[in-house]
């Protein structure tokens, strides 16, 4: 299912933008955004062209389709180990989305929200968009213990929620039970939410375990968001679907009052919710397989970028990109970036303030969801240019 073969190049140079093939240049090869280069598993394209095939697309509940909420659920208690029940779930257009309506149920202008630092800026733009203040604690990559007991230093009267990113893009760190732990007893001493964006989840290399935040007790599920989304583990992402949980009727109805989904939008796509059902309930062996080919191509790019001069990466236990130190360079990442797209023709994002906070700089972001092929042929194209420099 991983092979080279299976990768439909032209359809990808017409079909996969945000950075990637769509818009770039040909001979460029994009290791930007994270979105896998395969083709999806083929029950989910199934399960779209069987509702379709009905020819009615009529309003669905604003809530969301029983049968995703009920998958949904059954994925968090068997896979999770949360407590979950179907009516506390919502489906939402992304887990962008998801991130955006927490901001806005939960912060008023002024209030405070922790973000982590470099994490994806899609927690520092939510918070921003709904008039609050980002606070970032600092998470080096290669952190072992990020030392939540710290974190008590950056809460004032204005904190309301934190932001937890587990598995962490951009670093693939994985947090242990004891960090999260750490990290609840803080949120519980202050009141605080605590927002836990999965998405990556699902992508979590042996032996590190995945621990949910609201698996940890009562007390921490009553007070967290859980946000998820299938552009990751599915590599669904143009059909802009995930999921956000609540643990009680109170939250889950500033989440949904917060969507509009009730007022005037009506809900998430429904045919992206029969995607993702199908995606939940028939593609465990696909996970699977894309997890141990992940696991092998992780093995790879680590290896490889630690022999190039000048370059150090730590070895994601999450997520399938590689967040190398390119200080050893002496040149920025931005001109790293450079170096790399008009010489090597290989697309990285920077570790530039914008995609990542500022303790990003130094480093380059590189994914390595595709084939071994295009892997080793953009590896050793880097390798070539940066030896020289
Ligand atoms: C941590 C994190 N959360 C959310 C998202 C966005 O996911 P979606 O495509 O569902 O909006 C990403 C995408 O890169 C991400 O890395």
């Amino acid at each position: 299912m991983f092979e080279h073969g299976t990768i439909h190049h032209e359809i990808l140079k017409r079909r996969a933008y945000n950075l990637r093939w769509a818009t770039v240049p040909d001979g460029v090869i994009p290791l930007t955004a994270a979105d896998p280069d395969f083709p999806c598993a083929p029950e989910i394209s199934e399960a779209i062209c069987k509702f379709s095939k009905d020819n009615y697309f009529c309003y669905g509940p604003a809530d969301g389709l029983p049968e995703f909420k009920e998958s949904m659920a059954e994925y968090f208690r068997k896979k999770r180990n949360i407590p979950s029940i179907p009516g506390f779930i919502l489906p939402v257009d992304s887990a962008a989305f998801g991130i955006y309506i927490t901001c806005k149920a939960f912060l008023s202008p002024g209030d405070e929200a922790i973000i982590f630092d470099p994490v994806d800026f899609l927690f520092r733009y939510s918070i921003e968009s709904v008039g609050g203040v980002a606070v970032p604690f600092a998470i080096p990559p290669g952190t072992a213990d990020a030392g939540f007991i710290r974190m008590e230093q950056l809460v004032t009267q204005k904190t309301k929620l934190i932001c937890l990113c587990n598995p962490l893009n951009p670093t693939g760190k994985v947090f242990t039970k004891e960090e999260l732990l750490s990290l609840a007893e803080i949120a519980d001493k202050h009141n605080l939410i605590i927002l836990s964006d999965e998405i990556w989840s699902d992508i979590t290399f042996a032996p590190h375990k995945y621990t949910s935040i609201a698996s940890l007790n009562e007390a921490t599920n009553s007070r967290t968001i859980t946000v998820t989304g299938f552009s990751k583990a599915y590599g669904l992402a143009g059909l802009r679907i995930g999921a956000i949980m609540a643990s009680n009727a109170g939250h889950y109805k500033k989440l949904s009052d917060a969507s509009l989904h009730n007022s005037t939008i009506h809900g998430a796509n429904v045919i992206s919710q029969i995607a993702a059902t199908a995606a939940l309930d028939k593609c465990a062996y696909w996970l699977d397989g894309f997890l141990s080919h992940l696991q092998a191509m992780r093995n790879l790019c680590v290896n490889e970028l630690n022999s190039i001069n000048g370059f150090t990466c730590i070895s994601p236990e999450g997520c399938y990109v590689a967040f190398v130190d390119i200080t050893g360079t002496h040149k920025t990442s931005s001109q790293i970036k450079d170096v790399l797209f008009n010489e090597a023709k290989v697309a990285v994002v920077p570790g530039l303030k914008e995609w990542f906070g500022s303790g990003a700089e130094g480093y380059i972001r590189l994914s390595f969801a595709t084939s071994e092929e295009i892997l080793k042929d953009a590896l050793g194209k880097i390798k070539k240019t940066v030896n020289l420099l």
